[in-house]
Formats: C-alpha cells, structure tokens, sequence
C-alpha cells in the first residue's frame, strides 16, 4: 500500500490550480437520474469518489462517457452522462458501503421510478452518520418506507406528492436527495430549515438548466414546484472551497505565498475571516485568491464548525494543523460530528500540544513539529497530517493514503510544484 512521504521546512511560492468541487460533483452526478437526456458535466475532479458513484451509476443503467482535458495538474475532466431508461433501481451494499454520499441515488430513483431499494451506507469513522433525515423528508413527500435486511425499501406508487418537509437539523445530503426527488413530485414542495451550503446552490443551478423549478437554494426555505419531466442540460461544477482551504492552510502553515486560480472566494467567507484572524494576508481578485502570512508567527484563535455559512468542519483538521504552530492557545469546538478529531493523536506524535474536551480541542502552539511516522484516517484528517508534515522539522511518512485519493486530485503533484519535498512511494 502507497504512503505519502514529506520532508517539511520548505516555505511554499506558486500557483495551484483550484479542482471542481467533489461534494458538488456527487449529487449532481446522481441527478443524471432524474432524466432520460444527457447530462454533460465539466470540471469534474479525478478522485476515488467520483468512480466509486459512477459504478453504481453505470449499474442503475446510467452510460457514462468520460472526457480527459487539460494537462495533469489543472485539467479535470468532463462527465457524459445518460440514462434513457433505468437498469435497476436496487443499490446493492457493496457499493454503497465503499461511499455514503451512494445513499443521494435514493430520492432520484424515487422520483424517476417510484421504488427504489438502497443499500443503508453504514458506520463511517467519523461518526454514525444516519440517514433518518433522509428518509423522514422523503415520506413528508409521499414515499412509504421501510427498513429490511440492511437496505432502504422505498416506494412511492403512482409517484412522489409535493409535501411541506422541515428538517429538525441541517443535512446537506437529505436537503440534496429531498430538492432532487421534489422536481419531479406532484406539486410544491417547501423545503424548511434545509442545508444553505454552496454545493446546495450549484446543485440547484444544474437542476433548474434541466427544468426543474426551484426558488431559494442557499437560504432558509426551499420551494419546488414539481415538474412532469426533466431534460438533459450542460453544467460546470463549482470549486472545490475545501480544496482551495486546504491549500490557504499550506501557504500559512509553511510561512509561504501561494496563489489559487479557479477559485470562489464568496463561498469561502468564514475560512477566509479564520486565517484572517490568525494573521495570514488573503488577497481576492476574481476567481484568484493570494494567501500569505502577515507575520512571523500565526495567532492563536478560537473556532467552532457549524452548517454553512459558518466554518465548516470539512476545514476543521487542516485548522488545527495550523494551530498547532500558533504563538499561544487556541479552541476548535467541533458541534457537527461527533467523532472528528482522530487526526488529535496522530498530531501529536508529530509533538503537538493538543487536549480534548469533549467536542473542544484546546491547541496550545509549540516552536516547531516534528516529523512522524503517522495514519491517515479520514479524508480531512489525513490532508492535516500532510499540511503538519510540510512544517515539521525531518521526514514524515502519512499511510493509508487511498483516503487522500478520496478527495485530492494530484495533491501530491500540486504541493510539489510549488516547492514541497513531497513524494508518493510504494509502501
Ligand atoms: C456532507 C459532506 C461532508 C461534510 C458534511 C457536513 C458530501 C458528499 N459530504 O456530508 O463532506 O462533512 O456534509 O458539512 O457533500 N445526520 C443525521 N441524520 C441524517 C443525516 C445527517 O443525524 O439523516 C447528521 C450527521 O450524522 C451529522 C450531521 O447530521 O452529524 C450533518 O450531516 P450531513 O450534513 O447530512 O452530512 P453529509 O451530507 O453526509
């Protein structure tokens, strides 16, 4: 198995190009479903995930034809995609296992076919991770459920009924599946209290190019007014606003100055204002962001994670990474996941200053980190080790990189064009 070996101290100078977005590629890869035309998607990062959904895409009798463009580090790649008619509408276990995002075919089936039978994804290692939001939104829609043998038996005959849903906690995956079964439900649907990420807003774009009718994606109620049928429609996916965090969090943390191209910085508010109160400099000019540190050293600061607009968790890790250089204590409060700090241990290994406290993490910044030996755990968590390894004094070897596979595209060769001693090598 490959591992991710970094020999840090280097301070990062160039360019990065900035991926499309790989939680707005997955839903809208799975509205493919909810229309027998073609659905041409570009910027579409090269990850894990990606071909993990288009597997169990193809299998529902999606035809997907894939487009290579661009040079390696900033090309990503178109994805044709149709589906004239539906193989199945069953999402066996050993797909869905491989990814929980899977569980977003669920409301397209729905909708499209009026059944659908999904596998439910599972445990996941940073918490439990229910789809009981999900599904309690889909029968508000019409749709009669039941849970047997591991999977998600759901039916809806004679079609999905437009219906009032109010989401008693923020989910961007039910928002997603709820928003992409209403376009075709009899009637309007309200959508109350759904998730207002920008992945929401992108999705509802290409929904709408398809015919969909849906007001108010990225606030606080949703309508749609259902629509017999969709047509196929040409989309580009937004970038990836993690992605571009994560690279802020390398210029910063390496003391370095790094410009990322293909960019959003109006969906990137909270992160920006958290490295701005850490002392790092984030200049915005259209789609490009310069980030570099204002100072010797990053200030200590507090943050907790919460549903967009606030900072969000899937930015936590790479935070704390940096914090843990900072000239003094800093706290992250971590209130969307309940089990999100396994990157803690393996940071200090690499001699950070990290106590929990139940969902806080107080970080006191130490002089310098050093390298380890470390694993990976999670997709964000294991990127965090990296950005620890680009700092820290001596080598650093990060195992169980296919996490990283999961959600980086060419993280390895990005770091590297910008100065990091950085390789991939075989176990
Ligand atoms: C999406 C993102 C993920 C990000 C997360 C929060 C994708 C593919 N993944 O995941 O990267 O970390 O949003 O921003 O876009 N919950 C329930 N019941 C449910 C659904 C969720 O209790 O039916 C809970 C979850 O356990 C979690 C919280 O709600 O504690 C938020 O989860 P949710 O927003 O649904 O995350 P995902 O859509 O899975």
């Amino acid at each position: 198995m490959e591992r991710i070996r970094v020999r840090g101290g280097q301070r990062l100078e160039g360019s990065i190009h900035i991926s499309g977005a790989k939680n707005a590629a997955l839903p809208l890869m799975a509205a493919s479903l909810l229309t027998p035309g073609t659905l041409t998607l570009s910027n579409v990062p090269k990850l894990a995930d990606i071909a993990t959904l288009a597997s169990l895409l193809g299998q529902h009798g999606v035809a997907i034809d894939l487009r290579q463009n661009g040079n390696v580090v900033d090309g990503g790649q178109t994805l044709v995609l149709h589906a004239p008619s539906i193989a199945s509408t069953t999402a066996p276990y050993d797909l869905v296992r491989k990814m929980r995002a899977s569980v977003l075919v669920l409301g397209p089936l729905l909708a499209r076919c009026h059944q659908a039978k999904v596998s439910l994804p599972g445990g996941c290692a940073i918490g439990t991770r229910p789809v009981d939001l999900h599904l309690k939104a889909l029968e508000q829609l019409g749709a009669r459920i039941e849970l047997e043998e591991g999977y998600v038996n759901a039916e809806a005959p004679g079609g999905l009924k437009g219906g009032r849903v109010r989401f008693p906690t923020v989910s961007v995956g039910a928002t997603e599946n709820v928003m992409m079964a209403a376009t075709l439900a009899d009637g309007e649907s309200i959508l109350e209290n759904p998730a207002r990420e920008p992945e929401i807003e992108d999705l509802a774009r290409c929904l709408i190019a398809m015919g969909a009718q849906i007001e108010g994606a990225g606030s606080e109620r949703i309508v749609v007014q259902g629509v017999p049928e969709l047509s196929g429609a040409d989309h580009r996916v937004m970038a990836d606003r993690i992605e571009a965090g994560t690279y802020m969090a390398a210029a910063a943390i390496t003391g370095g100055a790094l410009t990322l191209t293909g960019t959003n910085a109006d969906t990137m508010g909270a992160v920006i204002d958290a490295f701005e109160s850490c002392g790092v400099s984030v200049a915005r000019c259209n789609g490009t962001l310069d980030i570099s540190r204002r100072s010797d050293a990053i200030s200590p600061t507090d943050i907790t994670t919460q549903p967009y607009p606030g900072f969000p968790t899937d930015m936590q890790a790479q935070f704390m990474a940096l914090l843990t250089t900072a000239s003094g204590a800093s706290t992250i409060n971590e209130t969307i996941f309940e089990n999100r700090f396994m990157h803690v241990p393996e940071l200090m290994r690499m001699g950070a200053d990290i106590a929990l406290q139940g969902s806080t993490a107080v970080i006191r910044g130490v002089q310098q980190l050093r390298g380890a030996p470390v694993m990976a755990t999670d997709l964000r968590a294991s990127v965090s080790l990296v950005l620890a390894g680009l700092a820290a004094e001596g080598e650093t070897t990060v195992s169980r990189v296919y996490h990283l596979d999961r959600g980086y595209e060419h993280l390895v060769e990005k770091l590297s064009a910008c100065g990091a001693d950085i390789e991939r090598i075989a176990n």
